[in-house]
């Protein structure tokens, strides 16, 4: 074999074919095969390297079965700061980038790593725009057994996700906010390497999960971003520890590309909210837009005062003040109708509840003994979608009817025989009955973690 072929050199000092290579020299052609080979051994790639391997992953050049490979080195055996910085700068590249539109006013955004009964950004959103902050946010579809912002949206009749680049900027100028989702053109590299992810078990990777979430942030233009970064029983990532590292590099990514960036640890070890399921889950954020106070309500004012304060310059209390402020007085209600109406959707939805019904079929669930209640989110997020209020496989419909309802929350003291949730259905399905009836157990002493974990502030 001639050693011009691909004497490419990974590490210093590594000799190939008898001669000394440099870091990142290039003798001859780069090859995707090398660079998966480095990573496998445990090598740091060069910045040439990882846009060379992106590149390949947008135009084709490179394999699902190099993609698979390439993912499964970097899981097992990880990438510095600085590649994984570079990573997501060079997926965020390989699609179209939206540039600042020149209208005034800090853009917020916020991004969610995925839960069950998380409706914030329904909540969030109409309370940032009634406080005068800009929301451009970009939301996803439901992902496993989580659930996704643009399939709550599409509750509404009519609502439109697929607003064109033009159409997000102008409505985001002219009313003050859209949730949207990001066109085909954003980030392609980011779609294929998630789908060939998702089926070869590599999606639990820090440096993977932070290029892949930051990759789509960098490619909009929001000026501060917080990030969500869940933990637990319901989330991808299991403990607060392995989250906090997570949020940590989120939060330097962004912050290199220029952005604003906080990040929360949260837990997804029980639901959030008190619903599951998408028209029940928009009926429950217009509940807490009207003013009900559960978890759900808490977390949203939690990440409005944090992205206020930050988006406005005012002291957190002051923030807090405000978010709540617009919630009592009705006019972040208002905002949602706004949003609503103007991405075509019917907005007497928003005071209408009977628009947004519940499948016809109930069951009720009941506790299995005496204790305190435990409630597994991962199990009922399953439940969900396996009786068609989720997708079980990419462009299955979505029965937004399918409904838990809980009527304890985890922590509480239940006695044997009382209704801890109730399931609505309209297609039966007694192993999908039998996970939901699963997720709830009752224990002698049970101390559910704080909604917060940690908080990691613009001075952190
Ligand atoms: N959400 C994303 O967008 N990407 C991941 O890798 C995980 C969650």
């Amino acid at each position: 074999m001639s050693p011009k072929r691909f004497l490419y050199s990974i590490t210093a000092g590594r000799k190939k074919e008898g001669i000394f290579c440099r870091t990142g020299e290039v003798f001859g052609e780069m090859r995707a095969y090398d660079i998966i080979d480095a990573k496998k051994r445990g090598a740091a790639l060069s910045e040439k390297e990882i846009r060379f391997f992106v590149r390949g992953v947008a135009d084709g050049s490179v394999s699902d079965a190099q993609i698979a490979a390439f993912c499964m080195a970097v899981l097992l055996r990880g990438m510095t700061d600085e590649e994984c910085f570079v990573l997501t700068d060079a997926m965020a590249r390989s699609g179209d980038i939206a540039p600042r539109p020149n209208f005034t006013g800090i853009c917020a955004d916020k991004h969610s790593t995925g839960g069950v009964s998380d409706s914030t950004t329904l909540v969030l959103v109409p309370v940032l725009c009634a406080l005068g902050v800009r929301c451009a946010k970009y939301s996803g579809r439901g992902l496993g057994h989580t659930g996704g912002t643009l399939d709550k949206l599409e509750s509404f009749p009519g609502f439109n996700v697929n607003l064109t680049a033009g159409q997000f900027e102008r409505q985001v100028e002219r009313i003050g906010g859209a949730v949207a989702g990001q066109t085909k053109s954003t980030v392609p590299a980011d779609k294929r390497m998630y789908a060939v992810r998702d089926v070869t078990a590599t999606v639990d990777s820090i440096p993977l999960i932070a290029s892949s979430v930051m990759s789509k942030k960098l490619a909009s233009f929001a000026d501060v971003i917080l990030l969500d970064v869940k933990y637990g029983d319901g989330a991808f990532m299991q403990s607060p520890a392995e989250a906090e590292k997570l949020a940590r590099l989120m939060v330097s990514i962004g912050r290199k590309a220029g952005r604003k960036m906080c990040a929360a640890v949260t837990c997804m070890d029980a639901p959030l909210g008190d619903s599951i399921g998408c028209n029940a889950e928009v009926r429950e954020a217009i509940e807490v837009l009207k003013g009900k106070k559960n978890a759900l309500a808490e977390l949203s004012v939690f990440h409005s005062e944090k992205l206020a304060a930050l988006a406005l310059g005012i002291p957190e209390a002051e923030a807090r003040r405000r978010a709540e402020e617009a919630i009592a007085s009705g006019a972040a209600l208002k905002k949602l109708a706004e949003i609503v109406g103007a991405q075509g959707g019917d907005a007497r939805a928003v005071y209408d509840e009977s628009m947004l019904p519940l499948a016809g079929n109930c069951e009720i669930l009941r506790a299995a003994g005496s204790g305190r209640l435990k409630i597994s989110a991962l199990a009922l997020g399953k439940a969900c979608c396996a009786l068609g209020g989720g997708r079980q496989k990419e462009g299955d419909e979505i029965d937004h009817t399918v409904a838990i309802l809980l009527k304890r929350r985890a922590g509480d003291f239940v006695r044997e025989g009382e209704t801890v949730a109730e399931v609505y259905f309209n297609r039966e399905d007694n192993d999908a009955l039998a996970l939901a009836r699963g997720a709830f157990e009752t224990v002698q002493t049970y101390e559910p973690q704080p909604l917060v974990y940690s908080y990691i502030g613009e001075e952190d």
